[in-house]
């Protein structure tokens, strides 16, 4: 088991290249909600999450927030990064996200990270530096 955990849901596959490149910068281990429960995520102390935007607010991801709702309660003392692909707007998604995140007073990692839908090879990068700075948080 690594310290950092990236873990991610992804209809078409943007989502989940960013969580790649991701882990392979924070050199992570990876894996799809449909391959670790929220109680083994729990064992990591660094936790990177990935989620698209499927509407304005965060729960419309419903997939993922179906997994993410057993542990977003117990999320402190842990660091944690969120990222996720979008198609449209400014991100509503993230920001309603990182205020459920601020407002229960966990600790996030920067801002959070968004890429309009497939990553090119410059945010291919920019998501590789994420994780790198995030095993360094
Ligand atoms: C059902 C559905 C709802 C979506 N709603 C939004 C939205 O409200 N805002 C937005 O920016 N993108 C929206 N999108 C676009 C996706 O977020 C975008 O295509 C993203 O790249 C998908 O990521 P993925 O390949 O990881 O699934 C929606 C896509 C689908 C399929």
């Amino acid at each position: 088991m690594k310290t950092v955990l990236v873990v991610y849901w992804s209809m078409s596959g943007n989502t989940e290249l960013m969580a790649k490149k991701i882990s392979e910068g924070a050199d992570a281990d990876l894996f799809t909600i449909d391959e670790i429960s929220p109680e083994e995520a729990l064992k990591y102390d660094k936790i990177a999450f990935g989620c698209p935007s499927m509407g304005d607010e965060f729960e419309e991801g419903e997939e993922f927030y179906q997994w993410y709702q057993n542990l977003e309660y117990q999320l402190d003392g842990k660091k944690i990064a969120i990222f996720g692909s979008y198609g449209w707007g400014s991100g509503e998604w993230m920001e309603d996200w990182e205020e459920r995140l601020e407002e229960a007073g966990y600790d996030l990692f920067e801002e959070a990270l968004m890429v309009n839908e497939a990553p090119g090879p410059q945010e291919e990068e920019d998501c590789f530096n994420f994780g790198k700075r995030f095993k360094d948080y």
